[in-house]
């Protein structure tokens, strides 16, 4: 890409897959927020200029807008929810600033959206320096950091933000980006020491891949030193990572990481990615292949039969409740599945004969047919 602005001149289905993810979860994050809090916040910390035109001129709305407009959509969240939409090249700023002026214009009743021109570093950096010297916690927040390529996404904003309650991340983490700074070596300059935080951290990241025997262990061990990185710095629990696959290329493009101390946001989270993601298996998941995959990194994608195989062993101890699936399991830090994941292996395992769909107290079976071929979560469910 030539330069930044480059990046508004087509929109791509991973785009949208980006934009529909956001959208659809600041949504929910801000609705459980909204009843314990008036004051709630929305940061794009890499905003662009509002919108994308398409290669036949078709106009796209851009995550400022879409988030905008999630917001609008409730009268509960337009009032409380306050944005700040910060950019860093002045001529994207402009327009930016337009494109949100004129959605202010047509949805008033909204908090008034506060364009920064600058950088997402030094912006959040310094809102965070005047609460805190003005001695008021930051309301919680959803920080969206979607830089181009590598550059700009500092670790130590991020970790200095996510000390506050409540408040969420959702970065666009670009391993080939990161794949190519790291085979620089000594050349590789400031950018990778700003994504983890220090010097040091670089060197030990650049050490550990040129160990890696294969292409897909490099990109593993980057992804596994980001992740354990996060968790660590900011003490967060539940890390969801939705692989981006190239649309040329079996690679991976980047990776969506949404990061949260909270099971909920987690729970919520996942069922947002898995109904973005597309596999070669036909359904939802948390990657969106483009390109087709066989040469996949392991960490990543649960088979479709291994996901069935790990529910009938859920159930070797005995009948089990819907909700383990659907609300237990799913908030484990480690589970990379959702109800709806869960759902569809339950479903067909009965299909298959192989489970047994018991009555809410358990005084015996019920047919698929009589619970409309659907599965609640109040339903126990036991081996055949
Ligand atoms: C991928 S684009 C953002 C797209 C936008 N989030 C969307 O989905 O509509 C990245 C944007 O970040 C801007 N940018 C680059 N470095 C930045 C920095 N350090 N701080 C803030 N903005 C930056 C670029 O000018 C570009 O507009």
């Amino acid at each position: 890409m030539a330069n930044d602005r480059d990046h508004f001149e087509s929109y791509r289905a991973q785009t949208l897959a980006k934009h529909t993810i956001l959208e659809k979860y600041i949504f929910a994050f801000f609705n459980v927020l909204k009843n314990a809090n008036k004051n709630l916040v929305y940061i794009d910390g890499f905003a662009g200029r509002g919108f994308y035109t398409s290669e036949t001129g078709e106009r796209f709305d851009g995550s400022p807008i879409r988030a905008l407009r999630a917001i609008a959509s409730s009268d509960d969240l337009a009032t409380r929810v306050s944005t700040i939409l910060i950019e860093k090249d002045a001529a994207l700023a402009k327009d930016l600033r337009e494109s949100v002026a004129e959605f202010y214009k047509a949805n008033p009743k909204m908090r008034e959206p506060q364009v920064a021109q600058g950088t997402f570093a030094s912006e959040l950096t310094s809102a965070l320096d005047s609460l805190d010297a003005r001695g008021v916690r930051l309301a919680p927040t959803f920080l969206f950091v979607d830089p181009c390529g590598v550059a700009g996404a500092s670790f130590e904003a991020i970790r200095r933000f996510m000390a506050n309650d409540s408040c969420e991340l959702l970065l666009f983490f670009n391993i080939d980006g990161v794949r190519r700074i790291v085979g620089l070596k000594e050349e590789m300059g400031t950018t990778l020491a700003e994504l983890l935080g220090s010097q040091q951290r670089a060197a030990e990241l650049v050490a550990a891949v040129a160990a890696c025997p294969t292409p897909a262990r490099k990109e593993e061990c980057i992804v596994r030193f980001y992740d354990a990185l996060i968790r660590k710095e900011t003490g967060a629990a539940f890390v969801t990572m939705f692989r981006v696959e190239n649309e040329e290329r079996r690679v991976t493009s980047h990776y969506l990481i949404h990061v949260t101390k909270h099971a909920m946001g987690f729970r919520i989270m996942k069922d947002v990615m898995w109904d973005a993601g597309k596999s070669d298996e036909g359904m939802g998941g948390l990657a969106l292949e483009q390109a087709s995959l066989t040469d996949e990194p392991m960490l990543i994608r649960a088979r479709w039969e291994g996901v069935k195989a790990h529910v009938e062993k859920e159930l070797l101890a005995g009948p089990r409740r819907v909700s383990h699936f659907y609300e237990t399991l799913v908030m484990e830090p480690s589970n990379r599945l959702c109800e709806k994941a869960y759902r569809r292996a339950l479903l067909e395992l009965e299909a298959e004969g192989k489970i047994v769909v018991l009555a809410k107290d358990r005084s015996g079976a019920v047919a698929a047919a009589r619970r409309a071929g659907t599965l609640a979560k109040d339903y126990y469910v036991r081996r055949a």
